[in-house]
Protein backbone atom coordinates (compact mmCIF):
# COMPACT_ATOMS: atom_id res chain seq x y z
CA UNK A 1 0.00 0.00 0.00
CA UNK A 2 1.33 3.63 -0.92
CA UNK A 3 2.38 5.70 1.87
CA UNK A 4 0.17 8.38 1.31
CA UNK A 5 -2.91 6.13 -0.62
CA UNK A 6 -6.32 8.17 0.76
CA UNK A 7 -4.75 11.50 1.31
CA UNK A 8 -5.62 14.67 0.05
CA UNK A 9 -2.97 17.57 -0.23
CA UNK A 10 -2.77 21.35 -1.59
CA UNK A 11 0.60 22.08 -2.98
CA UNK A 12 0.93 26.14 -3.42
CA UNK A 13 3.47 27.10 -6.12
CA UNK A 14 3.33 23.42 -7.83
CA UNK A 15 3.41 24.09 -11.24
CA UNK A 16 7.24 24.72 -11.99
CA UNK A 17 10.50 23.74 -9.36
CA UNK A 18 10.39 22.63 -6.20
CA UNK A 19 6.68 22.91 -5.83
CA UNK A 20 6.44 20.43 -9.22
CA UNK A 21 8.29 17.98 -7.76
CA UNK A 22 6.22 18.09 -4.47
CA UNK A 23 3.05 17.36 -6.44
CA UNK A 24 4.80 14.66 -8.47
CA UNK A 25 6.42 12.80 -5.33
CA UNK A 26 3.24 13.06 -3.17
CA UNK A 27 1.30 11.52 -6.26
CA UNK A 28 3.48 8.89 -6.73
CA UNK A 29 3.41 7.90 -3.19
CA UNK A 30 -0.64 7.99 -3.43
CA UNK A 31 -1.79 11.22 -2.32
CA UNK A 32 -4.63 12.62 -4.82
CA UNK A 33 -3.34 16.11 -5.27
CA UNK A 34 -4.59 19.88 -6.04
CA UNK A 35 -2.01 22.68 -6.71
CA UNK A 36 -2.04 26.13 -7.31
CA UNK A 37 0.08 28.34 -9.68
CA UNK A 38 -0.33 31.95 -10.95
CA UNK A 39 0.82 32.15 -14.63
CA UNK A 40 2.60 29.00 -15.79
CA UNK A 41 -1.18 27.68 -17.26
CA UNK A 42 0.91 25.50 -19.41
CA UNK A 43 3.47 23.62 -17.20
CA UNK A 44 0.16 23.32 -14.32
CA UNK A 45 -1.64 21.45 -17.40
CA UNK A 46 0.81 19.82 -18.56
CA UNK A 47 1.98 18.42 -14.90
CA UNK A 48 -2.04 17.38 -14.32
CA UNK A 49 -2.30 14.96 -17.65
CA UNK A 50 1.25 13.34 -16.77
CA UNK A 51 -0.01 13.06 -12.99
CA UNK A 52 -3.13 11.49 -14.73
CA UNK A 53 -2.05 9.52 -17.44
CA UNK A 54 0.40 7.81 -14.68
CA UNK A 55 -3.04 6.88 -13.05
CA UNK A 56 -2.49 9.25 -10.51
CA UNK A 57 -5.30 12.13 -9.77
CA UNK A 58 -3.95 16.30 -9.98
CA UNK A 59 -5.61 19.07 -10.50
CA UNK A 60 -4.45 22.31 -11.04
CA UNK A 61 -6.03 25.86 -9.69
CA UNK A 62 -5.14 28.94 -10.53
CA UNK A 63 -4.59 31.02 -7.13
CA UNK A 64 -2.60 34.15 -6.45
CA UNK A 65 -0.97 33.93 -2.89
CA UNK A 66 -0.67 37.04 -2.68
CA UNK A 67 -4.21 37.88 -2.07
CA UNK A 68 -5.68 36.18 0.69
CA UNK A 69 -9.23 35.33 -1.41
CA UNK A 70 -7.77 33.49 -3.57
CA UNK A 71 -5.36 31.56 -1.08
CA UNK A 72 -9.07 30.87 0.73
CA UNK A 73 -10.74 29.88 -2.62
CA UNK A 74 -7.88 27.69 -3.72
CA UNK A 75 -8.57 25.57 0.16
CA UNK A 76 -12.02 25.57 -0.37
CA UNK A 77 -11.90 24.53 -4.35
CA UNK A 78 -9.45 21.06 -3.34
CA UNK A 79 -12.30 20.28 -0.88
CA UNK A 80 -14.80 20.70 -2.99
CA UNK A 81 -13.29 18.46 -5.95
CA UNK A 82 -10.98 16.19 -4.37
CA UNK A 83 -13.21 15.82 -1.11
CA UNK A 84 -11.18 16.53 1.94
CA UNK A 85 -7.74 17.80 3.05
CA UNK A 86 -5.03 15.98 4.75
CA UNK A 87 -2.01 17.79 3.61
CA UNK A 88 -1.14 20.97 3.11
CA UNK A 89 2.67 21.94 1.85
CA UNK A 90 2.92 26.05 1.20
CA UNK A 91 5.53 26.10 -1.76
CA UNK A 92 4.73 28.96 -3.85
CA UNK A 93 7.16 31.96 -3.35
CA UNK A 94 8.64 34.93 -4.88
CA UNK A 95 12.39 36.30 -4.29
CA UNK A 96 13.22 39.93 -4.38
CA UNK A 97 16.92 42.00 -4.41
CA UNK A 98 16.24 44.54 -2.38
CA UNK A 99 19.35 46.22 -0.92
CA UNK A 100 17.86 48.52 2.14
CA UNK A 101 20.20 51.13 1.44
CA UNK A 102 18.26 51.19 -2.03
CA UNK A 103 14.55 51.01 0.21
CA UNK A 104 12.10 53.59 -1.64
CA UNK A 105 12.52 52.34 -4.81
CA UNK A 106 12.16 48.63 -3.72
CA UNK A 107 9.20 48.92 -0.90
CA UNK A 108 6.29 48.01 -3.24
CA UNK A 109 8.56 44.87 -3.96
CA UNK A 110 9.08 44.63 -0.50
CA UNK A 111 4.77 44.31 0.11
CA UNK A 112 4.90 41.77 -2.93
CA UNK A 113 7.67 39.80 -1.23
CA UNK A 114 5.33 39.45 1.99
CA UNK A 115 1.99 39.37 0.50
CA UNK A 116 2.69 35.97 -1.10
CA UNK A 117 5.91 34.39 1.33
CA UNK A 118 4.03 35.61 4.86
CA UNK A 119 0.66 36.40 4.18
CA UNK A 120 -0.22 34.23 1.41
CA UNK A 121 0.69 30.84 3.86
CA UNK A 122 -0.97 32.57 6.85
CA UNK A 123 -4.16 32.53 4.87
CA UNK A 124 -4.06 29.46 3.22
CA UNK A 125 -2.78 27.69 6.66
CA UNK A 126 -6.08 29.19 8.80
CA UNK A 127 -8.19 28.70 5.96
CA UNK A 128 -7.03 24.59 5.69
CA UNK A 129 -7.02 24.09 9.06
CA UNK A 130 -10.51 24.38 8.98
CA UNK A 131 -10.66 21.18 7.11
CA UNK A 132 -7.46 19.66 8.42
CA UNK A 133 -7.71 16.69 10.86
CA UNK A 134 -6.19 14.08 13.08
CA UNK A 135 -2.89 12.87 11.06
CA UNK A 136 -2.97 16.12 9.06
CA UNK A 137 0.21 17.63 7.84
CA UNK A 138 1.33 21.23 6.88
CA UNK A 139 4.46 21.59 5.79
CA UNK A 140 5.88 25.29 4.78
CA UNK A 141 8.94 25.74 2.68
CA UNK A 142 11.11 28.22 4.13
CA UNK A 143 14.58 29.07 3.48
CA UNK A 144 18.04 28.28 4.47
CA UNK A 145 18.90 31.80 4.37
CA UNK A 146 15.92 32.50 7.39
CA UNK A 147 18.87 31.18 9.72
CA UNK A 148 22.16 32.49 7.91
CA UNK A 149 22.56 35.06 4.80
CA UNK A 150 25.93 35.32 3.03
CA UNK A 151 25.14 37.65 0.50
CA UNK A 152 24.01 41.42 0.25
CA UNK A 153 20.52 42.33 -1.50
CA UNK A 154 18.49 39.52 0.21
CA UNK A 155 17.46 40.63 3.55
CA UNK A 156 13.65 41.09 2.80
CA UNK A 157 13.40 37.41 1.18
CA UNK A 158 15.66 36.14 4.46
CA UNK A 159 13.65 37.80 6.99
CA UNK A 160 9.89 36.83 5.03
CA UNK A 161 11.56 33.29 5.30
CA UNK A 162 12.30 33.49 9.06
CA UNK A 163 8.87 34.72 9.37
CA UNK A 164 7.72 30.99 8.15
CA UNK A 165 9.37 29.18 10.15
CA UNK A 166 8.59 31.25 13.25
CA UNK A 167 4.97 31.18 12.13
CA UNK A 168 5.12 26.83 12.03
CA UNK A 169 6.69 26.69 15.39
CA UNK A 170 3.56 28.96 16.95
CA UNK A 171 0.94 26.86 14.48
CA UNK A 172 2.57 23.38 15.69
CA UNK A 173 1.64 24.89 19.09
CA UNK A 174 -2.28 26.12 17.60
CA UNK A 175 -2.90 22.96 15.92
CA UNK A 176 -0.72 19.82 18.00
CA UNK A 177 -4.36 19.37 20.14
CA UNK A 178 -5.95 18.11 17.00
CA UNK A 179 -3.41 15.97 15.99
CA UNK A 180 -1.54 17.89 13.04
CA UNK A 181 1.95 18.86 12.46
CA UNK A 182 3.22 21.46 11.04
CA UNK A 183 7.17 21.83 10.06
CA UNK A 184 9.27 23.80 7.85
CA UNK A 185 11.62 22.13 5.10
CA UNK A 186 14.22 24.96 4.33
CA UNK A 187 16.17 24.61 0.94
CA UNK A 188 19.51 25.84 0.41
CA UNK A 189 20.53 26.16 -2.96
CA UNK A 190 18.21 24.06 -5.24
CA UNK A 191 18.12 24.28 -9.05
CA UNK A 192 14.57 25.76 -10.37
CA UNK A 193 13.77 28.91 -12.49
CA UNK A 194 14.42 30.98 -9.81
CA UNK A 195 17.84 29.98 -8.53
CA UNK A 196 19.41 28.21 -12.07
CA UNK A 197 21.98 26.49 -11.08
CA UNK A 198 24.44 27.43 -14.52
CA UNK A 199 25.26 30.85 -13.80
CA UNK A 200 28.13 33.04 -12.57
CA UNK A 201 26.46 33.31 -8.81
CA UNK A 202 25.64 29.43 -8.64
CA UNK A 203 29.75 28.57 -8.54
CA UNK A 204 30.21 30.60 -5.81
CA UNK A 205 27.06 29.24 -3.95
CA UNK A 206 28.20 25.84 -5.09
CA UNK A 207 31.49 26.55 -3.09
CA UNK A 208 29.46 27.79 -0.08
CA UNK A 209 27.96 24.34 0.31
CA UNK A 210 29.93 20.99 1.89
CA UNK A 211 28.63 18.81 -1.20
CA UNK A 212 29.59 21.56 -3.29
CA UNK A 213 26.37 21.25 -5.85
CA UNK A 214 22.70 22.74 -5.71
CA UNK A 215 19.58 20.48 -4.81
CA UNK A 216 17.73 19.08 -7.21
CA UNK A 217 13.98 19.93 -6.51
CA UNK A 218 13.47 15.84 -5.80
CA UNK A 219 15.81 16.20 -3.31
CA UNK A 220 13.69 18.39 -1.15
CA UNK A 221 10.38 17.12 -2.30
CA UNK A 222 11.79 13.44 -0.77
CA UNK A 223 11.84 15.26 2.60
CA UNK A 224 8.75 16.99 1.94
CA UNK A 225 7.26 13.87 1.47
CA UNK A 226 8.75 12.15 4.56
CA UNK A 227 7.22 15.15 7.10
CA UNK A 228 3.54 14.07 5.15
CA UNK A 229 3.97 10.53 5.59
CA UNK A 230 2.97 8.13 8.81
CA UNK A 231 6.96 7.58 9.70
CA UNK A 232 7.21 11.62 10.84
CA UNK A 233 3.86 11.41 13.12
CA UNK A 234 5.88 12.47 16.25
CA UNK A 235 7.58 15.82 14.33
CA UNK A 236 5.80 19.02 14.72
CA UNK A 237 7.29 22.19 15.16
CA UNK A 238 10.64 21.72 13.26
CA UNK A 239 12.60 23.52 11.24
CA UNK A 240 14.56 21.03 8.55
CA UNK A 241 17.78 22.22 7.26
CA UNK A 242 17.72 20.26 3.41
CA UNK A 243 20.73 22.37 2.30
CA UNK A 244 23.87 20.34 1.35
CA UNK A 245 25.72 22.05 4.62
CA UNK A 246 25.56 25.18 3.63
CA UNK A 247 25.33 26.61 6.98
CA UNK A 248 27.04 23.60 8.50
N1 LIG B 1 15.35 27.47 -5.57
C1 LIG B 1 16.00 27.70 -4.44
O1 LIG B 1 17.23 27.76 -4.39
C2 LIG B 1 15.24 27.88 -3.16
C3 LIG B 1 15.97 27.87 -1.95
C4 LIG B 1 15.29 28.03 -0.76
C5 LIG B 1 13.93 28.18 -0.74
N2 LIG B 1 13.23 28.19 -1.93
C6 LIG B 1 11.78 28.34 -1.83
O2 LIG B 1 11.15 27.24 -2.45
C7 LIG B 1 9.89 27.63 -2.98
C8 LIG B 1 9.82 27.26 -4.45
O3 LIG B 1 10.88 27.94 -5.12
P1 LIG B 1 11.35 27.55 -6.61
O4 LIG B 1 12.81 27.74 -6.64
O5 LIG B 1 10.75 26.27 -7.01
O6 LIG B 1 10.69 28.79 -7.41
P2 LIG B 1 10.27 28.92 -8.94
O7 LIG B 1 11.10 28.03 -9.77
O8 LIG B 1 10.31 30.39 -9.21
O9 LIG B 1 8.75 28.40 -8.94
C9 LIG B 1 7.82 29.14 -8.18
C10 LIG B 1 6.49 28.44 -8.15
O10 LIG B 1 5.64 29.19 -7.30
C11 LIG B 1 4.55 29.69 -8.05
N3 LIG B 1 4.25 31.05 -7.66
C12 LIG B 1 5.04 32.14 -7.70
N4 LIG B 1 4.37 33.22 -7.27
C13 LIG B 1 3.12 32.78 -6.95
C14 LIG B 1 1.97 33.42 -6.48
N5 LIG B 1 1.92 34.74 -6.23
N6 LIG B 1 0.85 32.67 -6.29
C15 LIG B 1 0.87 31.33 -6.54
N7 LIG B 1 1.93 30.69 -7.02
C16 LIG B 1 3.05 31.40 -7.21
C17 LIG B 1 4.99 29.65 -9.49
O11 LIG B 1 3.80 29.59 -10.30
P3 LIG B 1 3.78 30.05 -11.86
O12 LIG B 1 4.49 28.93 -12.57
O13 LIG B 1 2.36 30.14 -12.24
O14 LIG B 1 4.52 31.33 -11.95
C18 LIG B 1 5.83 28.37 -9.50
O15 LIG B 1 5.02 27.23 -9.55
C19 LIG B 1 9.77 29.14 -2.73
O16 LIG B 1 9.03 29.36 -1.55
C20 LIG B 1 11.23 29.56 -2.54
O17 LIG B 1 11.32 30.74 -1.78
C21 LIG B 1 13.86 28.05 -3.12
Amino acid sequence: MSNLANKIALVTGGSRGIGAAIVKRLAADGARVAFTYVSAEDKANALVSEINRAGGKAIAIRANSGKVKEVEHAVEETVKQLGSLDILVNSAGVTVYSPVDNAEDTLPALEQLHAVNVTGVAAAVRKASKYLGEGGRVINIGSSTADRMSFAGFADYAASKAAVAAYSRGWARDLGKKGITVNTVQPGPTATDMNPDNTEFASVVKAETALGRYAAPEEIAAVVAFLAGPDASYITGSTIRVDGGQNS
